[in-house]
């Protein structure tokens, strides 16, 4: 990627939770990196550690039992995790933008959404008035399909429905104009008319704003439409990643396989979310050693209770024992 230094670069990000039966390891050795401008779809069925990336990205994870075990974090070569806290505040929102799977956490329950959506885009842009603030706000409810917006800005957040909250979140979030938005499942809970005006919402700013955006999803065609580049999760580690376009058309890793196959090609994607595979993903308690995929794997060897090394060409990276790129 030409020398340049990535807008992000995780590396080796490795996250234990302490719980009653001990330490669980959730991500282990987690890296990728996000060029500006740059959309990154990371899939993974439920539990394999997507939104625990982006709370340790944003050094979000619940404490004291959350602990960041080993890795960096970097934003513009800066590393995230070397940062004071009051450091990292300021980060959060105007740099690194999140929309959360739950939108009450997102939000102070205790402010009005004038208050709340003021201070987020004065954050970004000190000079404007509080008028020309409004202004904003009013045009980000507008474009994330709030109606009458402006009786919703005097509305304390839990006198929103649920989606209408989910919406709300998303304007916040980028209001604050972030260079990075990490969105995690951001569109799962709205009807699908607005899900698609919010996936346009987010093209148009990227493409206005050169924002990078790490998208969270389960839905493989919601990944077709908006990501360049894809990462697929399993059970703690990213086992393959490439363009969205190689990927989908030749995923590698036998688990990438299970998860596209069933799509033949890119431009007849449905909106599919992901198709199920046989087995259970693994405990964190209780991870095969080796390859984590291996005890589901069709294709596992003795040589699969070796942990696979990440084979890498600039356009994908696999870790398999039965795949050479
Ligand atoms: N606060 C916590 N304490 C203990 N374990 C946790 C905690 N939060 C997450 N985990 C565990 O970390 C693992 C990864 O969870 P995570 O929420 O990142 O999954 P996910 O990929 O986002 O799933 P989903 O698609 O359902 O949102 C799971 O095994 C989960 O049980
Ligand atoms: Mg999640």
């Amino acid at each position: 990627m030409g020398g340049n230094v990535p807008l992000l670069s995780v590396d080796d990000l490795s996250v234990s939770f302490r719980t009653e039966r001990g330490r669980a390891a959730v991500l282990d050795g987690v890296s990728f990196e996000l060029q500006a401008g740059e959309t990154l779809g990371l899939v993974g069925e439920s539990g394999c550690g997507k939104s625990v990336t982006s709370l340790g990205i944003t050094r979000l994870l619940p404490k004291p039992s959350g602990q960041i075990d080993r890795g960096s974090v970097r934003l513009d070569g800066q590393d995230l995790m070397e940062l004071p806290a009051f450091e990292m505040q300021k980060i959060r929102g105007p740099r690194i933008g999140m929309i959360f799977q739950d939108a009450m956490t997102a939000l102070n329950p205790v402010q009005r959404l004038s208050r709340q959506m003021d201070e987020s885009i004065r954050l970004h842009a000190p000079t404007l008035s509080r008028a020309q603030a409004t202004d904003r706000a009013l045009e980000l409810l507008t474009d994330v399909g709030i109606p009458s917006p402006e009786l919703r800005l005097n509305d304390y957040p839990h006198q929103l429905s649920g989606g209408m909250r989910q919406r709300v979140m998303i304007a916040m979030a980028l209001s604050a104009e972030p260079d990075l938005l990490i969105a995690d499942e951001p569109t799962t809970a709205l009807d699908v008319t607005v899900q698609a005006q919010i996936l346009m919402l987010i093209k148009r700013l990227q493409a206005e704003r050169g924002m990078a955006v790490i998208f969270i999803t389960h839905d493989l065609g919601v990944v077709a439409q908006v990501c360049q580049r894809v990462a697929v999760m399993y059970a703690g580690r990213i086992v393959e990643q490439g363009s969205v376009a190689s990927l989908f058309s030749d995923p590698k890793h036998p688990y990438t396989q299970g998860l596209f196959n069933s799509i033949p090609h890119l431009d007849r994607v449905p909106l599919t979310p992901l198709p199920t595979i046989e087995g259970q993903v693994p405990s964190p308690m209780d991870m095969p050693p080796g390859c984590r995929f291996a005890p589901r794997c069709q294709h596992a060897t003795a040589a699969c209770l070796t942990r696979p090394v990440l084979q890498s060409n600039p356009d994908r990276a696999v870790a398999c024992h039965q795949v050479s790129l």
